[in-house]
């Protein structure tokens, strides 16, 4: 059996991966650690089959806790660490950016100097890889032409995206320096289950359903390359198995789209499930609202470099794992209800309280 330490795997991306390797990789052992903050739902994973469940183990601290890294370090020899764990969202980062400082570069820089440590006792596997993920939000912002690649200068505009840059840069210097075998993977925006309902495709979908405002930032025109959540994570096994130690792999969906066409397709959508037209579509929902500060207009992937050396692409259409997100959604309200209960509604009233209606 090949042991492998997920960090924040309690959360959107990490959920989805732990589910998809325990079924994609049988000789995999997972533990998953885990600070359980606000966008942590450990039941994410209560009802694995019991063919998997077996393999998986939940340990619930924090990335920072030295002392804690030490003892999972002593207890199990790891294949390798695939670290999600950090705080991931924008809005949350300008109103208070120093927990993004806190977790995403100190608790970066913590699982690496755990692995600088144990490589040196020898307590390591030899085929040994830190798995970094991050964000296409480190190259910054992009005019109308061009895509990221993996030279793109780093150019970073919130606090979470200078978080993110940061741990970057760290985990690079530790291959560059320490000889640790590292890979960092710099992916698009992801949507489909399991997604906190902060973020703008659940938020959405979520608001449609209940009939409440939708708030679009500025003037809807910013855009993002959309990745289904099931196809980033078949590109980091992808990454894991086959993957260069020390290089980088953008990630990312082929589906650029405006916000609003976004938010149009996803009203459709939702019209159509809830039988819902004219004066009830969720179109009349639609709130242009004062715009974020510091708001990248346009994020696009270049994708050549996995897909040529790794020979990943993206499976699904943008069009047809929304569907399907949506359907996700409308089939399990329990667990949108449970997340929506206690700290989401003060979020919400915090963040939008200050929000204008443009119009
Ligand atoms: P998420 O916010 O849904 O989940 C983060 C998880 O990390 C949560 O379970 C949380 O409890 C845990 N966590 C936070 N601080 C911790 C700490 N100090 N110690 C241990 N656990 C802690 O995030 P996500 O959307 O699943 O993103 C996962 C990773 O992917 C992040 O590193 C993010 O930067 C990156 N990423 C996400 C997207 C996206 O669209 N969601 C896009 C590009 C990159
Ligand atoms: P988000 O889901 O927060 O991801 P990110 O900021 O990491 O790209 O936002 C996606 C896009 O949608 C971004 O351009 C901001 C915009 N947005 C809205 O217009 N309204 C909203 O309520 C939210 C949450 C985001």
């Amino acid at each position: 059996m090949k042991n492998y330490l997920i960090t924040g795997g309690a959360g959107f991306i990490g959920t989805n991966f732990i589910r998809h390797a325990l079924t994609a990789r049988p000789d995999w052992n997972i533990v998953n650690l885990d600070a359980l903050t606000y966008a942590g739902n450990p039941a994410n994973l209560e009802n694995l089959d019991p063919g998997i469940a077996g393999r998986y183990h939940f340990v619930r601290g924090d990335i920072c806790d030295a002392t804690l890294l030490d003892s999972l370090f002593s207890k199990y020899i790891f294949n390798g660490i695939i670290h999600f764990a950090a705080e991931s969202h924008v809005d949350r980062s300008i109103q208070g950016p120093e927990d993004f400082a806190q977790t995403n570069v100190m608790g970066t820089f913590r699982l690496l100097e755990a692995c600088r440590k144990f490589r040196k006792d020898k307590k390591m596997s030899d085929e040994f890889r830190f798995l970094h993920i991050s964000t296409d939000e480190v190259y910054g912002s992009l005019g109308p032409d061009g895509y990221f690649a993996e030279q793109t200068p780093y150019d970073p505009s919130s606090p979470y995206s200078a978080s993110k840059a940061s741990s970057d840069h760290f985990v690079k210097a530790y291959f560059r320096t320490y000889g640790l075998p590292t890979l960092v993977t710099n992916c698009s925006n992801n949507y489909g289950p399991y997604q906190f309902p902060e973020k703008l495709i659940p938020l959405t979908i979520l608001n449609i359903i209940k009939e409440k405002p939708l708030p679009v930032y500025g003037d809807g025109k910013n855009i993002r390359d959309w990745l289904y959540v099931l196809d980033h994570c078949d590109a980091l096994i992808t990454v894991l198995e086959k993957g260069t130690p020390g290089e980088t792999y953008n990630i990312g969906g082929g589906a650029e789209r405006e916000n609003i066409e976004i938010v149009h397709l996803l009203c459709d959508l939702v019209d159509d499930r809830l039988g819902r037209s004219g004066d009830k579509s969720g179109r009349w929902l639609i709130q242009f609202v004062t715009d974020r500060p510091g708001h990248d207009r346009r994020y696009a992937i270049d994708a050549t470099k996995i897909k040529t050396d790794l020979g990943w692409t993206s499976a699904r259409t943008l069009e047809d794992a929304l569907e399907s997100t949506v359907d996700w959604y409308l089939n399990n309200m329990e667990w949108v209800d449970s997340v929506q209960s206690g700290e989401y509604r003060k979020w919400i009233k915090q963040n939008y309280q200050h929000r204008g209606v443009n119009s």
